[in-house]
């Protein structure tokens, strides 16, 4: 399957059909996510915690097998490091048939971090659950994804725009960029709030965050999580789309609203 059929077919999966995790599959899983890179080279630990050896849980899963937890450094972009290698796991995941949620918060964080290990100036921002998908969703899932309309994206012009943020750009216009751009849209998020925004300048993309709430300089940012995946699914669709992209921090001074803050950029080579 390729990365895009991959993230169109992807959804959390919080009802798992409670068997466990075949050996050969965590092996996959491990190793893949032993070698996952971020473009902000921050490591990230990864940790199975089998659910019942560990007693851990979610209010919202049921059936899982195991979970898998990332640990690493608080540092500056830490968020979107983690946004992007966390995202890669994820789509393995879905590749193998194996079902994930991300999780930040409907779960019991202290006892989570506890069986993580989390050290003193570490943080581990979201788990998954690990397990096979049941046939059928609870009836909590189900409810959860009506509150959270899981199933609906923006509009292309409502995220992607070209030159500024005064020209939408519509999927039409989108040209070789499309597919890629595409993959943004369909991205996981907090509470599905999708807070990525582009503007494509020539050979150049920027990835802006739009902030729902106003947060202090260096607070923690889990939207910055989501700015992350859209880096990740961006990078990965375009590569796929024959697009080779570097990655560049390197702020265009483009004119923008109070509440939108300039993330990264991605360089079109050739
Ligand atoms: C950073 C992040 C944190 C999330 N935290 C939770 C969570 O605590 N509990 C939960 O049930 N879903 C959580 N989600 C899943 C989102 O609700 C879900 O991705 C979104 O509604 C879109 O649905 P989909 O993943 O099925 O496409 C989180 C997603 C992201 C990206």
């Amino acid at each position: 399957m390729s990365i895009s059929d991959v993230i169109r077919k992807r959804r959390s999966v919080r009802s798992f059909d409670g068997t466990p995790l075949r050996d050969e599959d965590i092996q996959k899983l491990m190793a893949f996510a032993a070698q996952a890179d971020n473009p902000y080279q921050l490591p990230i630990r990864w940790q199975l915690l089998n659910a019942k050896q560990t007693g851990l849980s979610s209010p919202v899963i049921v059936g899982e097998d195991a979970f898998l937890a990332g640990t690493m450094q608080r540092v500056p972009f830490a968020e979107e490091a983690f946004g992007y290698s966390f995202e890669q796991i994820v789509l393995f995941a879905a590749s193998i048939g194996v079902g994930t949620t991300w999780i930040a918060g409907t779960m019991d964080r202290a006892a989570f971090e506890r069986a993580a290990g989390v050290a003193e100036g570490e943080v581990m921002p979201c788990v998954t659950p690990l397990g096979y998908p049941a046939k059928k969703m609870s009836f909590r899932e189900t409810v959860m994804r009506k509150g959270v309309r899981a199933d609906s994206r923006l509009p292309f012009e409502t995220l992607f725009f070209e030159g500024s943020f005064g020209r939408p750009l519509s999927p039409d216009n989108a040209c070789k960029l499309h597919d890629a751009l595409e993959t943004v849209r369909l991205a996981p998020s907090a509470v599905n709030k999708q807070p990525w925004r582009t503007v494509v300048c020539g050979d150049r993309v920027h990835f802006y965050e739009k902030r729902g709430k106003p947060l202090a300089e260096g607070a923690w940012d889990i939207q910055k999580i989501d700015m992350g995946i859209a880096l990740c699914h961006f990078a990965l669709a375009a590569q796929e789309s024959g697009i080779p992209v570097s990655f560049l921090r390197e702020d265009p001074g483009l004119a923008h609203g109070t509440d939108t803050f300039y993330i990264a950029s991605y360089q079109l080579e050739g």
